[in-house]
Formats: structure tokens, sequence, C-alpha cells
């Protein structure tokens, strides 16, 4: 089976921050997680360059909007391997394979019948390029998630015929209801539609920066046509010489924020239909990753709000897995949640550093003083294996909706029991009895088999801690596994601290 997954495009038209990151390693979780099943996987993420975002802050900043493109991109693309994102592409919309791409999906849409010429007049934010209704307008007329004043726009547009899909994305809704998660968001955009859908700008005449309407000399693409697009653009010149097109579409998941919702439950699907493309399968929305402010009230973390936290600080100081568990741990993922350094110094200590680290390095020391760093070749503590039973079908479920972070709990809740485990055989006491030899053999090898489970199932989260541990345990395969699949025997390494002490 194939597995597509795909995190939002990100504007250039500032650097990357946590909330980037937090989106695409939310989506190489599920990647690596569907590697480990044995899935074709294809995971993409990329950058999102035309359309006034961008050629605001270029016009602010003194240099072209390409300028500001190539300066930006390349500190997305560097971004993914420092979070060790696993995408297979990194696609940038000025490419101009993904124009022309983008020109012939839409002149399907235009050959179909769904566009027409008008005159747009409504309010605008130029920093989410989004033309708000009336309901969307905040206070004053401003951007409810920018908090600047919106524009008063008035030009001349072609328009997409977006009221023409009310029913047929109503009864998407309806028929599907997985289409749109959490249910929360499923309700909101479902809501939106049954509001009455307007149609909406296809074009711009008034920018320049963006794709050339191939038949409207004089316009460009609205830039959310130009951005939903690359989902499906990508797969047509990702690998030279080979169209993935037909290998992985339609998408399994997309991965957004909820500000982009609108974008990807409604306009995005009613401009497939409108070419006459399949769906995609599941939209997740996540929540925002909040961060308080020095009056302590709790923001949005953003570009233009201005208190951001550097992503590159924290993974210097504390390494990329804390920063890839803590987020997912911290925040459930589809809710709102606040990040700071203080709840991050608690989790890296108590869970990472006590409750897995620890377990990890007394395990292997055990085994190394008792054993000879060989694990007993014997069965696994009948005991402990209820108490994985479920892990398999408990993660794979949750992870098939995107629910990360219950996921995570799930196996947390393994690590734990292991911790109890340890305190309830007490294998330094079970060691200074040769009668109970059998004992600590049984003891040490479930030790090193649950140790081995949860790694495996963390693996997707903590790529490189669990690399080395599953190495030091002597299991370096990643592929899913149960309790007690292992047969044991295997000889075990040393291993530093997963999770030192920062300086
Ligand atoms: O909207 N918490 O790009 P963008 C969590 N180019 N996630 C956050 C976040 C926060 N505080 N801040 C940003 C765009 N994000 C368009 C998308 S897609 C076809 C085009 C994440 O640079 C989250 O995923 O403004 C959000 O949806 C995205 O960054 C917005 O990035
Ligand atoms: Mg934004």
């Amino acid at each position: 089976m194939s597995f597509y997954v795909t995190t939002p495009i990100y504007y250039v038209n500032a650097a990357p921050h946590l909330g980037h990151a937090y989106s695409t390693i939310g989506a190489d979780i599920l990647a690596r997680h569907m590697r480990q099943r044995g899935e074709e996987v294809f995971f993409l993420t990329g950058t999102d360059e035309h359309g006034e975002p961008v050629a605001q802050a270029a016009e602010r900043e003194g240099v072209t909007p390409k300028e500001l493109a190539d300066r930006n991109a390349a500190r997305f693309e560097a971004l993914m391997p420092r979070i060790n994102a696993s995408n297979d592409f990194f696609i940038r919309t000025s490419d101009p394979r993904h124009k022309r791409r983008v020109q012939d999906v839409m002149q399907k849409v235009y050959d179909n019948g769904y566009a027409y010429k008008g005159m747009y007049e409504g309010w605008y934010c130029p920093r989410c390029a989004d033309f708000k209704t009336e309901a969307e307008v905040g206070p004053d007329q401003t951007c409810p998630i920018h908090k600047i004043a919106l524009d008063r726009e008035q030009e001349e547009n072609w328009f997409f015929q977006l009221s023409a899909f009310q029913d047929r994305l109503e009864q998407l809704f309806v028929d599907n209801p997985g289409f749109v998660r959490p249910r929360q968001r499923y309700n909101e955009a479902l809501s939106f539609i049954r509001g009455g859908l307007q149609d909406i700008s296809l074009s711009r005449s008034k920018i320049t920066w963006g794709i050339d309407v191939p038949w409207a000399p004089g316009h460009v693409f609205y830039v959310w046509f130009d951005a939903l697009l690359n989902y499906y653009t990508a797969l047509s010149f990702a690998k030279d010489g080979t169209d993935l097109t037909d290998a992985f579409w339609p998408a399994n998941f997309h991965i957004i924020g909820k500000d982009i919702l609108k974008f990807h439950t409604i306009y995005w699907p009613a401009t497939l239909m409108a070419a006459g493309i399949e769906l995609p399968q599941q939209v997740f929305s996540h929540g925002y990753l909040l961060m308080r402010d020095a009056s302590g009230s709790e923001h949005k973390m953003s570009k233009s709000l201005g208190n951001v936290l550097d992503p590159f600080e924290v993974m210097d100081r504390f390494g990329t897995d804390a920063l890839r568990y803590y987020c997912f741990r911290e925040v459930s993922f589809g809710q709102d949640g606040g990040v700071s350094t203080v709840t991050f110094g608690e989790r890296y200590e108590s869970e990472l550093a006590n409750e897995l680290g620890n377990l990890a390095s007394r395990t292997l020391a055990m085994i190394g003083r008792y054993r000879d760093g060989v694990v007993p070749a014997v069965g696994v503590d009948p005991e402990l294996e209820p108490d994985f039973a479920g892990l398999h079908a408990d993660v794979t479920g949750l992870l098939d909706q995107a629910e990360i972070t219950q996921a995570l709990d799930r196996i947390w809740t393994r690590v734990r029991r292991l911790n109890r485990y340890v305190e309830e055989r007490a294998p330094w006491q079970l060691a200074k009895d040769e009668a109970k030899a059998d004992e600590l053999d049984r003891t040490l090898r479930s030790l090193a088999e649950g140790l081995r489970v949860v790694a495996v199932f963390l693996h997707p989260y903590m790529p490189e801690s669990t690399t080395k541990l599953l190495t030091a345990l002597g299991t370096p395969e990643t592929q899913l596994s149960d309790f007690g699949s292992h047969p044991g025997g295997q000889a075990v390494e040393k291993l530093p601290p997963l999770f030192p002490k920062p300086e």
C-alpha cells in the first residue's frame, strides 16, 4: 500500500520558527511510522513563494520577491534535516515545473466552466492572503489572526465558482466523517459550508508576483490556488524521469494548522472537483503552539507577532529528539497548548532522562554486570505480556487517525510499566541469590525485550536516540514488532546517557 503525507508549504516571507517545525515533525512521525509498517511512503514539504505575503515582505526589505524567496526557502530547506524530517521531496512553488502543472490544472477548471470574470469588493488580509467574509472580519475591520487592519479591496478578478460545489461539499462531509479531523474542525468546516458558499477570487490583477493565468493576460493566480496545488503537482516532477502521481495520489493525509482550515477543507476539495481530480482522504488540522509573553498572556507564536521560540536554539541544547518528543507530549495534537522552557525542562528531566534514559542505562548495565552483556535466551515474563498485548493495535489504530499524542501516551504507559517492573523485581536483590538465577534471567530478558519494543514504537518520534538504543540492545531492526517476538540471546553494548544533563 502507498501512503502520501504532506505539510503546509510555508511562506518565505520570514525565517522558519517552531510552529513550522511542529507541523513538519507531526507529518514526519506519520511518515516514519508508515515506513515501519512496510508501506510505500511519500512525504512532501516545501515553500509557498508567491502572492502578497511574500511580495510585501520583499518590498519592506528592499529586495525582489525572488531574492527573498531564495534566501528564505534555503532556510526552510535546511530546517528539514535539522529536525530530522525524512521528507522525500521539498517543493518550491517558484519551480517552473510546478507553474506549468498549475496552469494545466486550472485550465481544466476554466474549460469545465467554473471560472468567470467579475469585480471583487471586500476585506482582504495581505498576511493571510485571504479575502475575509463578513463573519471572519475582526473588530474595527482587523484580521483576527494577524491583528492588522484589513485592506478594502476592489479589483477586477477572475472568480472561481465555489458556490456550485455547495451540495457536493456538504455531501462529501456527510459521507466521510473522517475527511477532517479532529471532530471540532470537521464541525467548523461543515458549518462554514452550510452557512452558504460564495464564489472566490481565482486571479489577482493588482499583483504580479505569481503564476500567469493562461487565459487572462495581466492576471496571476490567487496564491491559494497555486499553493494548494503543490500537493498534486509535486508528484509529477519530484522524481527525475518518473511521474509519481498514479503511485501516490490521492494523498492520505494533509497535516495543517487550524489557521488554514477553510482553504484545505473547502477551497481545495472544490478545486479538485472542478478539475476532475480525486480528493485527498483526510485533512488533520492541529492547534496552535502558544507562548507566554512578558505580561503572562498566551499568544499564537508567529513571525508577525514577534514572540518566536527558535527551534534551532532548543535543539542545540537538548537535541532534536527532545524537541520532537516535547512538542507532541506537552500539547495534544489537534488542540492548542502552551509551550515554555519551564515545562520543556521538566519533561526532559523527569520523562526523557529519568523514565526512559535511566531505564535504558540500568537495563544495559545490569545485563552487562550480571550476564556478561548477553540477554538470556529465555521466555519473557508472562506477567508483562498482558500489559504489552494491546500496544501494536493501539498505536497503529491511533496513528491511522493522526492521533500522535494519544499514541505516544499509550507507548509511554509501557515505559512506566517497565520502570515499575524493575522496582518490583529488584534484579540487584535477585543477583545476590544463586537460587534465583532463573528469575533474574527472565527479568533481564523481559526488560531488554520491553525496552526494545518501546524503542521500536518510539522510533518515529525520536529517531536518533531510539536508533542508538536499539543498536545497544543488539536489535537494530526498526520494523514494528510485538513484545516477545525477539528470541533474546543477543549481546548488548554499553550506552552513554541518552538524555544527558544539558550544559
Ligand atoms: O499559511 N503553532 O504558510 P505559513 C502551530 N503558505 N503551528 C503553526 C504555528 C503555531 N504557532 N505557526 C505556524 C501558510 N504554524 C501558507 C500555507 S499550504 C498549501 C499554504 C504552522 O508560513 C501551521 O501548520 O503562514 C500553519 O498552518 C502553518 O505553519 C502556516 O504557515
Ligand atoms: Mg501564516
